[in-house]
């Protein structure tokens, strides 16, 4: 099976993540749970994944890397935590349900205000519609580093300046671009960003975090055992523990650990290369195959490793199908949690195909691809 379906989760790992989870799971006690050595070990390993984190994103403090169970988590908590009663929030057509969902949520339980940026047919924002929008009621802007189904970016460093500006809350969706692209907090002014372990990182399904902005204060989702000052009624408030309540996915964690010591070891730019390249040889042969339509802006200079296309006005799902029956080719067709992007588009009904490459894909899996699509489309 050749699998093209990486922006919804990485299913080839490194062979080093799998040991790690296989190593914790026969070795890992509960992390801040006692003095023995397999809790003591638990607490080094998600300790040292902490850092390893907060090197790859900027995070001024290993102890604000906060663990949750994906992007969609640490989002919510972002969100839920920081946006007060009568709030204006500022996000982008862009975004995934995991960004709109609480944003609605919110616009109905607070009465928070929402704007957002337009993208346009090919899927790019404008980016002085940011300042245009702003209120003296807004209070953040949300906003994804790369888009899940055009494969866009967002230049975090010029939205980070707006939102330093005009003092706002910069919250990012990383999970499309996190081990792939660098991210600096501090560079890119970002309070919260918030990332999933199970894509770009590498890691087991049921990882992933935010990397929190010391100075902030944020109401946690949840509140629980933390293993410390347990006869308080009150849940602790010091990060990390402030936003993880509960046992940890230590076992996960180790893996997630291991998904970026191999980023490091093997170069994210190494990596960021080869997926640009497999990328950019299937565009530039697909998008000269009569009845293809690609979407997405592919002359920026850096994108993500995303190729969505429709063949004529075939269903997406159809067309997916097939590629899966007939081919063997594992790609993800509808509408990718991603209802605004669609619409500027102009994809609702159809859906799109959409494929995505990652480290372990080959240059002759990619011709593979192309062929099908050649033949589909005859
Ligand atoms: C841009 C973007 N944001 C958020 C998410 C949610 O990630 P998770 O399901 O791991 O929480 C995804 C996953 O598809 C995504 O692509």
């Amino acid at each position: 099976m050749i699998y093209l379906d990486n922006a919804a989760t990485t299913l080839r790992k490194p062979p080093e993540v799998i040991q790690a989870v296989v190593n914790a799971m026969n070795q890992m006690g509960n992390s801040a749970r006692g003095t023995h050595d397999e809790a003591l070990a638990a607490s080094r390993i998600i300790y040292e994944t902490r850092e390893l984190l907060s090197d790859l994103f900027g995070c001024p403090r290993p102890d604000h890397v906060i663990f949750t169970s994906n992007s969609t988590e640490a989002l919510n908590t972002a969100i839920y935590g920081m946006i007060s009663q009568g709030d204006h929030v500022i996000s982008t057509d862009m975004e995934h349900n995991s960004v709109l969902r609480p944003l609605y949520r919110l616009e109905r339980e607070r009465e928070v205000s929402l704007s957002f940026v337009p993208a346009d047919e090919g899927g790019t924002i404008c980016y002085e519609e940011f300042e245009r929008q702003i209120t003296p009621r807004t209070r953040a802007i949300v906003c994804t580093h790369g888009s899940n189904l055009t494969g866009n970016l967002v230049d975090l460093v010029r939205v980070g300046e707006i939102a330093k500006k005009h003092k706002l809350l910069f919250i990012v969706d990383a999970s499309q671009t996190a081990g792939v692209f660098p991210i600096d907090m501090e560079k890119m002014h970002i309070d919260v960003l918030c990332f999933t372990g199970h894509k770009s990182l590498f890691g087991p399904q049921g990882t992933g975090g935010m990397c929190v902005r010391p100075g902030l204060d944020i109401v946690p989702l949840k509140v629980g055992g933390s293993g410390v000052r347990t006869y308080e009624k009150i849940h602790p408030k010091e990060l990390p523990v402030g936003l993880e309540a509960g046992t940890l996915n230590g076992h996960g964690i180790a893996g997630l650990g291991a998904g970026v010591r191999f980023i490091k070891d093997t170069g994210m730019e190494m990596i960021r290369r080869h997926e640009e390249k497999l990328a950019r040889v299937f565009y530039e042969e697909v998008c000269q195959i009569p009845g293809i339509q690609v979407y997405g802006d592919f002359q920026a200079d850096c994108r993500a490793p995303i190729v969505a296309l429709n063949l004529k006005d075939y269903d997406s799902s159809e067309v997916s199908d097939e590629l899966a029956q007939g081919y063997s080719i594992a790609t993800r067709p509808g509408a990718h949690c991603a209802p605004r992007m669609h619409q500027a588009l102009g994809t609702v009904e159809q859906g799109a195909v959409r494929f995505s490459f990652s480290w372990f894909n080959t240059i002759e899996e990619v011709h593979t691809a192309i062929r099908a699509m050649k033949e589909l489309s005859q």
